[in-house]
């Protein structure tokens, strides 16, 4: 069975997005990257994202990652940050932590699209 209809299908993904972006919002690293942005369309994006990314049914079609991540100057720190994050949010729902292990094996190899800032760019 895919991982997407073990954590309990579109229900589990739409909550774990919108548990991680409150957090990602009340982060002093993080939110700064998401001034102004609309948060629904962003959400949406990474519902589809990480449902596909699961095995599950929705498709993503939006930007590849490199190509939605170039301009904002992602450093390593905040990378991982964000995987923090939402590994903490798969923690608060119960998820069982070697289906997390399974998830963070897919987030990890985004880092080389995704990270374009060296440490000392960022302030
Ligand atoms: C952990 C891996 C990550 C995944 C799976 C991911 C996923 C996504 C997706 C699906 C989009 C929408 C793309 C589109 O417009 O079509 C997006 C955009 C965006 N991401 Fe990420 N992201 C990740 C890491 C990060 C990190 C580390 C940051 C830094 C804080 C970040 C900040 C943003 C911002 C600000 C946008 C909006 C870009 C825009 O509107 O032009 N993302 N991301």
């Amino acid at each position: 069975m895919a991982i997407y209809d073990d954590i309990g299908g579109r229900d589990a993904v739409a909550a774990a997005v919108s548990i991680f972006y409150e957090k990602v919002l009340a982060d002093d690293l993080l939110a700064p990257f998401f001034e102004g942005r609309d948060m629904g369309r962003q959400q949406a994006h990474m519902r589809a994202f990480l449902a596909a990314a699961l095995g599950g049914p929705d498709v993503y079609a939006g930007r590849d990652m490199a190509a939605a991540h170039s301009d904002l100057r992602i450093s390593g720190p905040v990378f991982d940050r964000v995987v923090d994050l939402l590994v903490a949010t798969l923690e608060q729902l119960d998820v069982p932590t070697d289906v997390i292990g399974v998830i963070g094996a897919k987030v990890a190899p985004l880092r080389d699209q995704i990270v374009t800032a060296d440490v000392a760019a960022v302030s």
